[in-house]
C-alpha cells in the first residue's frame, strides 16, 4: 500500500462509494497535460559518473563541452567530475581544469565528487584561484557543492574508499563541516542501497543509518545508489519504506543503475513513495569502476521520455524552458556516444533519433516527387 501524499492526493477530492462509478470516472477524465505538476528534479551525472568508467582518453575539450551542452539543455544541477585518486580513475582527472574552464551558467550547481580531504583540498585550491581572479566578478563560481560518498556494506566501502563504514563517516564529517564553512552545498551518496558486488543482498536497516549519519554531518540531500543496478521496483519500495522511518524523504534522492532494465520502474517505484530527485545520466552513459559489469545509470532521455504526460515535471532553466529538453538531451546522448566511439544506449535516445531520420527521409522523398 502506498503511503505517499501523491496517491492520498487523488483520491481526497471525493468519497469512495464502492462500486460506484465515480471513481472510475475521476481517474478516468484524469488530464495531467493541464493539471498542476509535482516538480522533480534530475541530477544529471553523465559527465562524472557517466564518464568516470571510460577506458579511453577523453579529451578535456569534449568534457567542457558536454558541460555546457547540458546547461544549455535545461539541465540545472551537473555532477560535473570528481577530485579522486588518479591512479583509480584516470578518466577524472583534470576536473580542475574543466570546471575552471567550462562556461558557467547561473542558476546552475555544479557538484563535483571528493572521496577525501585531498580531494577537498584540490577543489579549494581551484576556487581560491577563481575568487582572486577578475573573472570571479562576472562568471558563476567553478563549483558550488561537493558529494561526498560510502555505502551500505563495509565490503563495498572497502573497494570504494579503502576503509570501513565507520571510518569513512568518521573521515567525511570534518570534510562536510569544512565544505560547509567555504560556502559549499553537500550532497552524500549511500552505495549499494539494494545490492552488494559483494555480499549479496544489503540489511536496509544499514542503509537507513548511513543515510541519517550523512544527514546529521550537514548534507542537504542523500541520494540512495542502486550501484550494481540490480533492484526491483519492489526491493527499492522497501528499502524506501524503511529509510523513510527515519529520514524525510524530500532529502532523499534515487541514483538506478540500468543494468538489468529496471531502472525507468525503479525510478516511477521512488516518486510514488514520495522522492523528488532523480539522478540520471545522458545517453546512459556510466557504470562503477567497483561494481563488476554494472552498467550506466538510467538514460536522462528515458526519464523524461516516460515522465511525458505524467503528473510530474521536471524543472530546469530557462534554456529548457523551465525544464529538461528532451530533444536537446538525445541529441547530447549521440554526440557523446559517438565522441567515445559508440552508440547511445538510451532506448528513448535510440527510438527519438530513428523517428528524426525516418520523418527526414521522409520529407525528402516529398520535395523529390513534387519536383516530378
Ligand atoms: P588513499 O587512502 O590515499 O589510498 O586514497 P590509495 O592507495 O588509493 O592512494 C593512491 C594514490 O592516490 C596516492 O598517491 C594518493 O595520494 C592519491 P601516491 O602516493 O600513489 O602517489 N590520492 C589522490 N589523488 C588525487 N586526489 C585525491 C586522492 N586521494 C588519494 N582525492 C581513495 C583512497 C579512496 C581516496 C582513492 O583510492 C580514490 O580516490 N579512489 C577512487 C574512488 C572513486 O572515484 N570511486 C568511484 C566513484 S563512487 C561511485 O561511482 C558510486 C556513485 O555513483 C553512487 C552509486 O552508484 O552507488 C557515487
Ligand atoms: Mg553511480
Amino acid at each position: 500500500m502506498l503511503s505517499s501524499p501523491l496517491r492520498l492526493a487523488t483520491r481526497s477530492s471525493a468519497p469512495f462509494r464502492p462500486g460506484s462509478a465515480g471513481l472510475i470516472n475521476r481517474y478516468k477524465s484524469r488530464n495531467y497535460a493541464t493539471e498542476a505538476k509535482i516538480p522533480i528534479n534530475i541530477v544529471e551525472v553523465g559527465p562524472r559518473d557517466g564518464l568516470q568508467n571510460e577506458k579511453g582518453v577523453i579529451p578535456v575539450d569534449v568534457k567542457v563541452e558536454l558541460i555546457e551542452k547540458l546547461a544549455l539543455a535545461g539541465c540545472n544541477n551537473i555532477e560535473a567530475g570528481s577530485f579522486v585518486s588518479p591512479k583509480w580513475v584516470p578518466q577524472m582527472a583534470g576536473t580542475g581544469e574543466i570546471i575552471s574552464r567550462m562556461h558557467r551558467l547561473p542558476n546552475v550547481h555544479y557538484a563535483v565528487l571528493v572521496p577525501n580531504q585531498k580531494g577537498l583540498d584540490g577543489l579549494i585550491s581551484v576556487l581560491n584561484t577563481y575568487n582572486s581572479s577578475p573573472e570571479s566578478e562576472s562568471a558563476p563560481s567553478p563549483s558550488d557543492e561537493i558529494s561526498i560518498f560510502t555505502a551500505a556494506t563495509d565490503a563495498f566501502t572497502r573497494a570504494n574508499l579503502n576503509t570501513s563504514i565507520a571510518e569513512s563517516l568518521a573521515k567525511m564529517a570534518p570534510m562536510a563541516r569544512a565544505a560547509l564553512d567555504k560556502g559549499l552545498r553537500v550532497r552524500g551518496y549511500v552505495s549499494v542501497a539494494i545490492a552488494c558486488p559483494y555480499t549479496g543482498q544489503v540489511d536496509y536497516k544499514k542503509v537507513r543509518e548511513v543515510s541519517k549519519e550523512l544527514l546529521e554531518m550537514g548534507c542537504y540531500e542523500v541520494s540512495l545508489g542502486d550501484t550494481v543496478g540490480r533492484g526491483t521496483p519492489s526491493q527499492v519500495a522497501e528499502m524506501l519504506e524503511e529509510v523513510k522511518k527515519d529520514i524525510p524523504v524530500g532529502r532523499l534522492a534515487g541514483h538506478f543503475h540500468d543494468t538489468f532494465g529496471t531502472a525507468v520502474a525503479n525510478v516511477f517505484t521512488a516518486l510514488e513513495h514520495g522522492v523528488r530527485t532523480i539522478d540520471s545520466s545522458v545517453g546512459g552513459l556510466g557504470g562503477c569502476p567497483y561494481s563488476p559489469g554494472a552498467t550506466g545509470n538510467v538514460p536522462t532521455e528515458d526519464v523524461l521520455y516516460a515522465l511525458q504526460g505524467s503528473k510530474y515535471q521536471v524543472t530546469g532553466t530557462e534554456y529548457g524552458k523551465g525544464s529538461v529538453d528532451l530533444d536537446k538531451i538525445t541529441e547530447i546522448g549521440w554526440w557523446i556516444s559517438e565522441k567515445l566511439g559508440k552508440e547511445s544506449v538510451s532506448r528513448a535516445g535510440r527510438a527519438l533519433r530513428a523517428k528524426k531520420i525516418r520523418e527526414a527521409e521522409m520529407a525528402q522523398d516529398g520535395e523529390v516527387r513534387a519536383k516530378l
